[in-house]
């Protein structure tokens, strides 16, 4: 494979082998790797980020490569630069490009100019592929399968990439979640419509969480720097959260997982509540990303 631009580069076996190949990494965490030795990836980070640009850091410098960082406010990016100038450059700097960017289908457009391997890292609303293999990991890793979980996708369902991703993800596993928001924050009719006529999946879309038969409780923040109003964004934030006494119905074996960083949609005293496994989903962010740069990086 050379890049990953989408889930939908990835077919199910593909996943299963990547999903198989976190593990091993998993496994071989704490002892040095070569396999990137002599090799070097640019990370270009044009929004904020922190657990994907570390783990992506921390996965390169663990199989043995070298990162080549980019500080967007530092580069002539901030002198009006082009998109596609600042790839053509790095193309020539490093072995592999991994990219977020604010625009939608911007790691598309860097993969067209590149002659190395792009992995995205997050594009606008788009896609975000390997938080979604990371996603999947950690079901798996919880719940000994992905096939026939019941899981409920929980926030901004309209502008959050993990969950657009999430979708095809699960759906690749025949698994129709609950798509639960504010009627506002509804996933994209077209994704949608993608998802059920490639999948012939029917994701239930409701108002309020069914929590009581849920095996995975998946949540995201309200996307604020998406929206086009400050207000809007602030009142769909108050429409949903998690608390404690939402929680008492649920089963005792349920995962509470997020993509992280959570703001006030989920109440802080859920941490300690010992279905949330959001901090070691993060975790697991270096083994897959690992695994995708084992796959992807020649
Ligand atoms: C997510 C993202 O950037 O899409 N963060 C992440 O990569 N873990 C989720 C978010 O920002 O809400």
């Amino acid at each position: 494979m050379r890049d990953l631009l989408s889930i939908r580069d990835l077919s199910r076996k593909d996943v299963e082998g990547l999903l198989n190949e976190s593990a091993r990494m998993e496994r071989l965490l704490g002892r040095p790797q070569k396999l990137l030795a002599g090799k070097i990836v640019a990370h270009l980070f044009f929004e904020p980020s922190t657990r994907t640009n570390l783990s992506f850091q921390a996965a390169t410098l663990r199989l043995g490569g070298s990162v080549l960082p980019f500080y967007p406010q530092l580069s002539s990016a901030a002198k009006g630069e082009s998109f596609a100038d600042t790839i053509r450059m790095v193309d020539g700097y490093a072995d592999a490009l991994v990219i977020r960017h604010p625009e939608e289908g911007s790691a598309q457009e860097a993969a067209a100019i590149a002659s190395h391997p792009v992995i995205n890292a997050g594009d606008g609303a788009n896609q975000h592929p390997t938080q979604t293999l990371i996603d999947l990991y950690t079901m798996q890793k919880l719940k000994g399968k992905i096939s026939n979980l019941r899981v409920a996708l929980v926030g901004d369902l309209k502008h959050a990439r993990t969950m657009r991703s999430l979708l095809y993800g699960l759906a690749l596993f025949g698994v129709s979640p609950q798509l639960v928001s504010p009627a506002s924050l509804r996933m994209d009719r077209g994704f949608l419509r993608e998802i059920r006529k490639k999948f012939g999946i029917r994701p239930e879309e409701r108002g309020k969480p069914d929590l009581k038969n849920c095996d995975v409780l998946y949540v995201c923040r309200v996307q604020q720097e998406r929206f086009a109003s400050r207000a809007e964004a602030e009142s769909a934030q108050r429409a949903f959260r998690i608390t404690p006494q939402m929680l008492s119905d649920a089963p005792r074996g349920m995962a509470i997982l997020h993509p992280l960083p959570k703001l006030s949609e989920i109440l802080p005293k859920v941490d300690s509540d010992p279905r949330a496994k959001y901090f070691s989903q993060a975790k697991n962010g270096v083994p897959v990303r690992m695994a995708v740069l084992k796959k992807c990086v020649p």
